[in-house]
């Protein structure tokens, strides 16, 4: 299956150019340690039992690395940029449940039977891909990683609001400065689509933005309680995803809000780059 479009070939130096800015920014301040940049002996083995349910679904989230990785490389394998990041980006996702994993494990909070039946039910539904095409699935990744960065945010100031743990707020926010850098590499990446592109990228924006979910959890057997829980903490909903998503990315692509409403009928382009 050939996935070479010719707009990705024309934006290609530019977005390798974004590939080098974040991993060469990743090497020089942002590589840690789970071994020794979180105090592991800190953690609070009384936290609200609450929060260590959020943290399975968090780390729920993560394990599905593989299902993401096994689709994002067929769309990107044309651009050394994408398939070059998604490496890279395969590396910090995997430290990122490793590490929630640790903590579910060393706070006392889950057993290693109860992860192992975590990632048995994860292996069992498996991440399907929600877009087919380029701009759509760099729109959803840029989504979906800003997204995550708020969640581990939002849920490290409930976890300070519950009784803290030194631990896991280290963690979490050293996981929500990664998934901020990963959301500024796809923010880089729309922006050339938008600048080369205006209205067959907005269109995608439109379609994928205003219709997003969190992906994976729902998927699983209790996946409904679960997001059900994350809305109750107000760590993530509706609300949320419009002030502290949908209109900050508006705002960094400045893209107006007229123009996530507009049609453009007599537009020639089509949005192509598809995958399939
Ligand atoms: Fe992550
Ligand atoms: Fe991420």
């Amino acid at each position: 299956m050939d996935y070479a479009r010719p707009d990705d070939a024309a934006l290609e130096p530019a977005l390798w150019q974004l590939y080098r800015h974040f991993f060469d920014q990743a090497e020089r301040r942002r590589r840690w340690s789970i071994e020794r940049d979180i105090p592991w002996n800190e953690c609070n083995r009384g936290l609200d039992l609450v929060i260590a349910d959020v943290v399975e679904s968090f780390c729920a989230v993560e394990l599905y690395l593989p299902d993401y990785l096994v689709h994002a490389m067929p769309w990107s394998r044309p651009s050394r940029a994408r398939t070059w990041f998604y490496a890279n980006w395969g590396y910090e996702e995997s430290k990122h449940s490793l590490a929630l994993h640790d903590w579910l494990l060393k706070s006392g909070m889950r057993s290693e039977e109860r992860m192992a039946d975590l990632e048995g039910q994860i292996y069992l539904h498996p991440w399907q891909l929600p877009h087919d095409n380029v701009v759509a699935m760099l729109t959803y990744a840029m989504v979906q990683e800003r997204a995550t960065s708020l969640n581990y945010r939002n849920l490290r100031r409930r976890v300070r609001e519950r009784g803290g743990d030194p631990a896991l707020e280290r963690l979490l926010r050293l996981l929500a400065v990664d998934e901020q850098t990963h959301y500024s590499f796809f923010l880089g990446g729309v922006r050339l689509y938008l600048a080369h592109d205006r209205a067959a990228t907005l269109e995608q924006l439109r379609r994928v933005m205003h219709d997003f979910v969190m992906p994976a959890i729902y998927g699983l057997a209790d996946g409904r309680q679960r997001v059900a829980r994350i809305n109750e903490l107000a760590i993530f909903n509706e609300e949320v995803y419009v002030r502290e998503v949908y209109l900050p990315i508006l705002q960094d692509l400045r893209v107006k809000r007229p123009e996530m409403r507009a049609h453009y009928p007599n537009r020639k382009s089509t949005p192509t780059n598809a995958v399939h």
